[in-house]
């Protein structure tokens, strides 16, 4: 009787430890390797400066972008989508300010970019202005999620 219950009490203690390891080590730990092997890219910090200069003429591109549309030029939204492209991946290397232990979703979300970069320029190429109009609501949207989840302040300037 008395040993029966030391071997529930020892088997409890066991599951519990197990538990917490596996907690601790596999789940929380496949994030924290994520960090680690972003932090491992390009002898890398925090980076603030590129990542607020790449946002500004991102910003720009977008304007640029909007201007094409409203004056039916698909060749300058073409040139813009380009450049932007080229941000998105290079934001992908970059941290950002807040919620790291979601950065699985902020390189999800620098992906989208890409991706919805690669549709717009599909679209200016065959300069299908109705699908750019779609698209880059589609792509501002992906700015705003990201600002939301991953930026830390308002702009003010
Ligand atoms: C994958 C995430 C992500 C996406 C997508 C994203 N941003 Fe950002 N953006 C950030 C983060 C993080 C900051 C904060 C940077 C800082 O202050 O260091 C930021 C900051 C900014 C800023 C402020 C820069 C400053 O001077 O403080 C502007 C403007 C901006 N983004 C524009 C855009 C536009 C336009 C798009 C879409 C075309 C976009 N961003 C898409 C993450 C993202």
């Amino acid at each position: 009787m008395k040993k029966g219950r030391v071997f529930y009490i020892a088997l409890f203690i066991t599951i519990f430890a197990a538990g917490w390891f596996l907690f601790g080590n596999v789940f929380s730990g496949a994030e924290m390797a994520d960090d680690k092997k972003l932090s491992k890219g390009i002898s890398y910090h925090r980076e603030k400066e590129k990542m607020e200069n790449i946002m500004q003429q991102n910003f720009a591109h977008v304007h640029t972008m909007l201007n094409g549309l409203i004056y039916s030029k698909s060749d300058i939204i073409l040139d813009a989508a380009q450049l932007l492209r080229k941000h998105a991946y290079e934001l992908k290397q970059l941290k950002p300010d807040k919620n790291l232990g979601n950065i699985k979703i902020y390189q999800f979300l620098a992906e989208d970019l890409i991706a919805h970069t690669d549709n717009i320029i599909l679209a200016a190429k065959n300069n299908n202005l109705e699908l750019i109009s779609t698209e880059l609501g589609k792509m501002v949207n992906e700015c705003v999620t990201c600002h939301i989840k991953f930026r830390d302040k308002p702009i003010q300037k």
